[in-house]
Formats: C-alpha cells, sequence, structure tokens
C-alpha cells in the first residue's frame, strides 16, 4: 500500500520539485504535531493566517454551530444570510466611517481582482500603479500587479497599464497623474522581506491619490488583525485607503477574503453591467461565523496590545554576528542573513529541531518570523534558542 507521502506525490499538484513533506497529525495553540506526536512551533502562521494559533475552540465551537444551521444557500449578495450580515457588521464597526461595504471573495487573491476592477470601473480609467516586489497573489490580475518579473514572465500577456513604482520613494509619486485608476500597494510590504514605509511616505502617496482622483488600494491581506500590533496596519501611518484588502487570518483558518470601500464606491458594481462582480462561494457562511468568532476573540483578548513587547523580545533575543538586520513591525518580522544558501541551511536545521519557518518569495535571504500572536514569552525564547542554535552551528 502507498504511503499518504507516495500519494500526495503521486496525486496532488506540485509548485515546486522540493515540497517540505512534512506531515502533521493535528494542531493546537502555536504547535503542529506529526504522527509521532512531535511538536513544531509554527512561526509562520500558516503565512499570516493563523492569528489565534491553531484549533481556537471558540472559532471550533462557531464552526460547528453554523455548520448545524446550514452551509451554502446561493451565490454571494442575494440573500440575506445571518453570517455575512454580522461580520460584515462587525468589520465597519472598527473600521473608519468611509469603509463601510464589504464585499466578501473566498481568497486574497480574488480580494485583489475585485478591488481592481471596482477601481477601473469607479473611476473609468484604465491604468493602474503597482510597487517593485509586491505580492498580491497569483491570479491573472493579482500576477500583472506583482513586482517581480521572474514570477510574470512565463505567464504574460498580463493586464496592460501597469506601472511599477518603488516602495517607499516619494519621487516615483509622479507617476500618478489624472489616468491612474488606483495604487495597490501592500500597507507593509510582505513577500519582499518585510519593508515598512515611513509615515511621511504614506501620507503623501494618499495625498497624491486625492489630488488626481486616484483610488488607493491598501493590501492587507498579510498585514491586518494585529499582525503589525494594529488591528489594521494603516492606523500606524494616520491615513484611510479608499479600498481595504483582507484575507488570510479574517477567516480565523477558514478561507475567505473582502474587498471594503465606501458606499459610493462600491455602488460601481450594481450598474453597467448589473452584477458587476460574481462569486458563487465568496462569503460562505460557515467561514463568516469563524472569521467574526476569531475577531472577536482578537478584540476580547487584547491580542494587539501584547505585539509590541513580543516583538521586542524576539529583536533581544536574536543577537548574533551573523544576523544582519531583524526588520518589520509587531510580530511581521524577516531575519535577514548573508546569502540564501546560509538560510535555507539554518531554515533546515530550525525544522529539524522543532521550529517551523520559512523564506520570503522576494526576498531568499531572509527568514520569516510571524508567529501568531499567542505565542507566550517562554515560547518565543524557546524558540529564538532553537534559531541562534541553528545560525551558529552553520557560522
Ligand atoms: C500581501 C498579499 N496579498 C495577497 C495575497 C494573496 O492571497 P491568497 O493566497 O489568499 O490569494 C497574499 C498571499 O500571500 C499576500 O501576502
Amino acid at each position: 500500500m502507498l504511503t499518504l507521502r507516495q500519494l500526495f506525490l503521486a496525486n496532488n499538484a506540485q509548485t515546486t520539485n522540493f515540497p517540505l513533506l512534512l506531515e502533521f497529525e493535528r494542531a493546537k495553540g502555536i504547535y503542529m504535531y506529526n504522527s509521532e506526536g512531535k511538536p513544531y512551533i509554527d512561526l509562520i502562521s500558516g503565512i499570516g493566517v493563523s492569528n489565534l494559533g491553531h484549533s481556537n475552540p471558540y472559532v471550533i465551537n462557531a464552526i460547528k454551530e453554523q455548520v448545524d444551521k446550514y452551509m451554502h444557500l446561493m451565490v454571494y449578495g442575494e440573500y440575506v444570510q445571518s453570517p455575512q450580515v454580522r461580520f460584515a457588521e462587525k468589520l465597519v464597526s472598527i473600521l473608519p466611517d468611509s469603509l463601510q461595504s464589504v464585499y466578501f471573495t473566498n481568497s486574497g487573491a480574488e480580494a485583489v481582482e475585485g478591488a481592481l476592477k471596482l477601481a477601473k470601473r469607479y473611476t473609468g480609467r484604465a491604468n493602474i500603479i503597482a510597487c517593485h516586489n509586491s505580492y498580491h497573489g497569483s491570479t491573472h490580475g493579482a500576477l500583472s500587479v506583482m513586482g517581480n518579473e521572474e514570477f510574470k514572465q512565463a505567464y504574460r500577456p498580463l493586464l496592460p497599464g501597469v506601472k511599477f513604482i518603488h516602495f517607499n520613494n516619494a519621487d516615483d509619486l509622479n507617476l500618478i497623474d489624472e489616468q491612474t485608476a488606483c495604487v495597490i500597494i501592500e500597507t507593509v510590504q510582505g513577500e519582499a522581506g518585510i519593508r515598512v514605509p515611513d509615515i511621511a511616505y504614506m501620507q503623501a502617496l494618499r495625498k497624491k491619490c486625492d489630488e488626481t482622483g486616484t483610488l488607493l488600494i491598501l493590501d492587507e491581506i498579510q498585514a491586518a488583525f494585529g499582525r503589525t500590533g494594529k488591528l489594521f496596519a494603516f492606523e500606524h501611518f494616520g491615513i484611510v485607503p479608499d479600498i481595504l484588502l483582507l484575507a488570510k487570518a479574517l477567516g480565523g483558518g477558514m478561507p475567505i477574503g473582502a474587498f471594503i470601500s465606501s458606499n459610493a464606491i462600491m455602488s460601481a458594481l450594481k450598474e453597467n453591467p448589473i452584477l458587476g462582480h460574481i462569486t458563487t462561494f465568496g462569503g460562505h457562511p460557515v467561514c463568516c461565523a469563524a472569521g467574526l468568532a476569531a475577531l472577536e476573540v482578537l478584540l476580547d483578548e487584547k491580542l494587539c496590545k501584547q505585539v509590541a513587547t513580543k516583538e521586542a523580545l524576539i529583536k533581544a533575543s536574536l543577537i548574533h554576528p551573523a544576523i544582519k538586520e531583524i526588520r518589520g513591525k509587531g510580530l511581521m518580522l524577516a531575519l535577514e542573513l548573508e546569502s540564501f544558501d546560509l538560510n535555507k541551511k539554518i531554515i533546515d536545521r530550525c525544522i529539524e529541531n522543532g521550529v517551523i519557518t520559512d523564506w520570503f518569495l522576494h526576498c531568499s535571504n531572509a527568514m520569516r518570523l510571524a508567529p501568531p500572536l499567542i505565542i507566550t514569552p517562554d515560547e518565543i525564547k524557546k524558540a529564538c534558542e532553537i534559531i541562534l542554535e541553528a545560525v551558529d552551528y552553520y557560522s
């Protein structure tokens, strides 16, 4: 009989020739357990998803209760389904007044697609500006605004009219003009290796968009829900986007995304043509129930408030001559090393020793440090000891 690993390699599509091939049986809190019961500390939260850790009982209960009531009923936006209504109401209540209309999708990339279409439709303009080294997802539209040619060239032609600016470079803002429908930008760049922009830059970007009638789309698919120490990362910069993109931690472990704007902007999807954006499963009732429960836990347990202290502890615990820099905000951090080769060896040793981490899509010499927000100081120290041991071993 074939093992699970053999079946995985035979029947499940692969996107590299070197998958991790780790096999987990269950996950709880910050730990994932293999079939022998060996615990691994999850230092990447399933790439920004598990902000509450794994298997939060409140979220699980909300899922079970909703499954017992109903699952899919109708394509998005037709029936009044209480999990969608309650979740949107909660999101709107914690967002600035201008972000009041929530369109739920299934994923981050779909939120990007919806937002790009909405910006074109609302402004009547076709041009889009995005950033070098950005990552917004893997579908055609999202790939068109990805700032890394290596991942795009094989899939051209992509969307026309997309220009790229350098992240955090005020001079490049001059490229935004009256023909620009939108600027799409990560509030904190993730796959670029965690880059935090200056407050002055983000304010100048907001101003330039206002002056030119360009919509500002902030992608917080990785950065929202406490990851940077604020509920939403734009709160660090004193600006509000025209369209906000959410996914990943939005669902508390279930698949869901959203693009959120004012009613005036979102209304553009209703006419000429009607049904400007359609999804069958977007805002699935079970995912909305899970997302609402996860948000309630995040707020009730005041997890955002603990993030800055945990960030400081990680930075203080990871001091070594081979570590060039730890940058980022909150628990969205990158540990920079000399080369990809060194990084990969250290990552492999960390995994062997029970700490899961990885590198970034556009920054292969940096290691991702993004644990669930519930990680305790003792668990941080333990994870950092394992990382330091690996750094030391190869230095
Ligand atoms: C900043 C950002 N935007 C968009 C996406 C795409 O989200 P999804 O994988 O859910 O399509 C990601 C995924 O990593 C992301 O980090």
